[in-house]
């Protein structure tokens, strides 16, 4: 008999069905002994009666602890009190694996013990609603630039050049070319691929040796980053809008359940609709200091900033045209005012911060080359990039969304870590 998920029971009412998974609880009145069991589908209610079964029966429900892995054999009933709905009055248990004292237990853990555990931790109620958020999240951002006829380009992971700031690179030696580096972005390569076909994005881990511990900050994320060729800052920020709020929209309605879990109030999250409000960087430290903040103009916002920010907001707020001093090398600089550049940042509301880096890009090669000098990088390592200024130069402009920052806004999880399976942190490798 082929085994069914748990999610698909209630097709098979009153049918003698086989399920594997986990043990999640027993409890035994001595007479009708009941356990739940899950497998990645859902849970399920088991019971049994000590007069109806076999004695092995009896005897291998009696031995079964937390995590045990099971087949289960029995009747699947309809039973409202039962999670999910039905129930299997069961007839027979075949141990799989055994799993003595398990060490995650019903009881509360600190955080650093479940990190340390967080390969089992991935297995409880709340660590797998995440997860689902995710892969909803992740899917969306795809079928987001699908349909819409961006083409999806790879971008490599070992680098020659500096993508985004010296000061958190992962250098690894590269046989006798001297150092690689590990990813900061795709944008250079992506910028490329646009003038070969127009809309690209690409989707991938990044890495930055982040120093400091907050709570946006992990050294290896995923981030999507597509690139517009004839698009302007302007029709930029149009397009982020439109997709966070279509990656936000899909995924409040397709993992409700997992949302609930999580005890997440949707809310704020359904008021996600284009168009977002905009403020210049230079109205917005106006506004920061009548709120209290002591930013001066052309220094970058902290995340305080962004958080009392975001607050007079209620949906995302884009900042444009920061000072180009706290900025990347390849932003292009604002005509109408040469101290600025033409980019912007969107943040999230609800203290998650910023969400989405973007600009336009400076397509002119005279000007890029200044700033490539000017920030003390090697111009013989941009020369390909510096090419696309040279060939047939055009406008585009582009953005990256961090996977796991909007992850957790979604989800109202206070840290990013919680939001990727395995998170690297400045202290973190293991599992
Ligand atoms: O603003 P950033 O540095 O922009 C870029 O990398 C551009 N090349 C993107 C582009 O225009 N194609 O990073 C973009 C986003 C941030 O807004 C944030 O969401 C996320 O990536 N991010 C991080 N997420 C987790 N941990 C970190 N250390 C992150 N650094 C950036
Ligand atoms: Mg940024």
């Amino acid at each position: 008999m082929a085994a069914v998920n748990i999610s698909g029971l209630h097709s098979h009412v009153g049918e003698i069905v086989t399920i594997n998974g986990w043990v999640v609880t027993t409890r035994s009145s001595g007479k009708i002994a009941f356990l739940v069991v899950r497998d990645g589908t859902g849970y399920v209610q088991g019971v049994l009666s000590k007069k109806e079964v076999p004695e092995s029966t009896w005897a291998t429900f009696a031995a079964l602890t937390q995590e045990s892995s099971v087949s289960l054999t029995g009747t699947v009933r309809q039973e409202p009190r039962s999670p999910g709905g039905y129930e299997l009055g069961v007839q027979a248990i075949t141990l799989r694996g055994a799993s003595p004292d398990y060490p995650i237990t019903p009881k509360e853990h600190g955080t650093t013990f479940l990190f340390e555990h967080r390969h089992l931790w991935l297995r409880t109620r709340r660590q797998a609603a995440v997860a689902r958020v995710r892969h909803e999240v992740v899917q969306s951002i795809r079928d987001f630039f699908y349909e819409r006829g961006f083409v999806l380009v790879d971008t490599p992971i070992l680098t020659g050049a500096i993508g985004e700031e010296a000061g958190n690179l992962f250098a690894t030696d590269y046989f006798d070319l001297g150092k690689a580096y590990l990813a900061q972005t795709g944008q250079l390569y992506v910028e490329a691929a646009a003038a070969a076909l127009g809309k690209v994005y690409c989707f991938g881990p990044t890495f930055r040796a982040e120093k400091s511990k907050t709570r946006r900050h992990l050294t290896e994320f995923w981030m999507v980053e597509p690139e517009v060729a004839f698009n302007d800052s302007d029709a930029n920020m149009r397009l982020q809008e439109e997709f966070v709020s279509y990656v936000v929209s899909r995924t409040i309605e397709r993992r409700r359940d997992d949302l609930k879990e999580l005890e997440r109030d949707t809310a704020t999250l359904e008021r996600v609709q284009p168009p977002f409000p905009r403020i210049s960087y230079t109205d917005a430290v106006t506004r920061l200091c009548e709120l209290g903040s002591d930013i001066q103009w052309g220094q970058d916002l902290g995340g305080d900033d962004e958080t009392l920010l975001a607050q007079q907001y209620d949906r995302p707020v884009f900042v444009f045209n920061y000072p180009r001093q706290v900025k990347a090398f390849y932003m292009k600089e604002n005509p109408a005012d040469p101290r600025t550049v033409l980019n912007n940042d969107c943040l999230a509301p609800e203290g998650y911060g910023e969400i989405i880096g973007g600009s336009q890009r400076e397509d002119d090669y005279d000007k890029l080359l200044a700033r490539i000098q000017e920030q003390g990088l090697d111009p013989e390592v941009y020369r390909w990039y510096l090419d696309l200024r040279k060939y047939g130069t055009f406008v585009h402009s582009g953005f990256g969304l961090g996977v796991e920052r909007t992850v957790a806004w979604i989800c109202g999880i206070a840290h990013i870590r919680e939001a990727i399976a395995f998170p690297r942190q400045i202290h973190r490798l293991y599992p």
